[in-house]
């Protein structure tokens, strides 16, 4: 097992990687002293295969707990469903020291981490991803949120957990088009941060296809290491975390405008994160060799790295860009690799720039 402990004063907790994890989330969450009544929020695709035994764990460990249960999917994140979510908490007359245990994706994550975040202004909550997007990114680092028809993530907090448990078994059940889509973000970290991290996706891409257990333990624990070293230098976003979005501008854009759901965002970011090595090789030094490097680990992870669109797809890339979280002033900033492992936020990119990325 792997540990990651993440240091933001009396708000730390640790990340704990490895297998066989989630039949001990009664005994942690004993370890943590939490109140005696419980709820895990988790979807239809997961609840079958994981609520239960989740629930026995925390049952054996003295504490009372009941299950509620989601649609699967983005469109979970959603007022209405935060509102049936309270509900339920209210009916099991969880109280203030009683906590929520978000056992799935990141979906389930951001909607239960909202609702735990505001339910009696607070209670504790407990992550348990199990998509390997989840496990290195969404569980790590505090968002919580919903979506508004208005656009994603448009309602939220700032809120921790006060622990979160990646069991790697819960991957085997996963398709392996979302297994892939999380790969996107892990190489994504070896690029902004760690160049070694980077070499060894490139040396282990066969064991990591194969889910070996050590190989991903390891890999996880590094990637949760970085965001959680990123995020404690900025929690609330202003300025280094951005470094996070790499390939995401363009990725948020190709996602919006295919409609939600042709592309997985992983998918998505993979093609940004193509473009945008090719934009930092134009204005940031980045060597033709690291951007051939970067594509062809993309491929190998068996994703997307370039998408071919119409000179009207083109145009609302460009109205999506604009309209994206990260734009200040109208400008679209961008994050640009020098070279692997080292990264620049609020880059200019001009439109000329973005083009010829996505034409090559
Ligand atoms: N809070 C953050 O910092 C942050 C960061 C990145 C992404 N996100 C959010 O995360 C969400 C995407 O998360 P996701 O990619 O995990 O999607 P998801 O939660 O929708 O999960 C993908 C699908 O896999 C299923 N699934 C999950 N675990 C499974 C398992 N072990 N076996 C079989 N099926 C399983 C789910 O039911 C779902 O159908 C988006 O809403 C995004 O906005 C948040
Ligand atoms: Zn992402």
């Amino acid at each position: 097992m792997q540990t990651v402990k993440v240091a933001l004063g009396a708000r730390s907790y640790s990340i704990e990687i490895g297998s066989g994890l989630l039949s001990t989330v009664g005994k942690r969450c004993q370890n943590l002293g939490l109140g005696k009544r419980c709820a895990i929020i988790t979807d239809r695709r997961v609840g079958p295969l994981y609520a239960k035994k989740a629930a026995a764990s925390l049952k054996q460990a003295g504490f009372e707990t009941n299950i509620i249960t989601v649609a699967a999917g983005e469109k979970a994140k959603s007022l209405s469903v935060v509102g049936q979510c309270y509900d339920q908490l209210a009916a099991c007359r969880l109280e203030r020291k009683s906590f929520v245990v978000a056992l799935g994706g990141g979906v389930v994550g951001d909607l239960a981490g909202f609702v735990a975040a505001s339910y009696l202004r607070g209670i504790p909550f407990v992550q348990v991803p199990t998509t390997l997007l989840a496990q290195v990114d969404s569980s790590v680092g505090g968002k919580t949120g919903i979506n508004l028809k208005a656009g994603k993530n448009l309602v939220g907090a700032f809120y921790q957990p006060r622990l979160v448990l990646c069991d790697l078994d819960t991957l085997r059940t996963l398709p392996s088009r979302e297994y892939r889509a999380g790969l996107a973000e892990i190489i994504k970290y070896g690029i902004i941060y760690d160049a070694a991290l980077f070499d060894r996706i490139e040396r282990d891409m066969t064991l990591l296809l194969k889910k070996h257990p050590r190989t991903l333990a390891e890999v996880v624990a590094r990637c949760c290491e970085i965001k959680a070293d990123v995020v404690g230098q900025d929690e609330t976003e202003s300025g280094l975390r951005a470094i996070l979005n790499f390939g995401h501008t363009i990725g948020h854009a190709i996602e919006a405008i295919s409609g939600y759901g042709k592309f997985l965002h992983g998918e998505a970011i993979s093609i940004g994160q193509v473009a945008a090595a090719k934009i930092s090789a134009e204005q940031s030094g980045l060597s033709e060799e690291d951007v051939a490097r970067i594509t062809q680990l993309f491929k190998r992870a068996g994703l997307p790295t370039k998408i071919k669109l119409s000179s009207a797809q083109r145009a609302k890339l460009f109205a999506a860009m604009k309209v994206d979280k990260k734009v200040s002033a109208g400008e679209i900033k961008f994050v640009l690799a020098r070279k692997i492992g080292r990264v620049d936020f609020g880059q200019k990119v001009s439109a000329d720039s973005i083009n010829r990325a996505l034409d090559a």
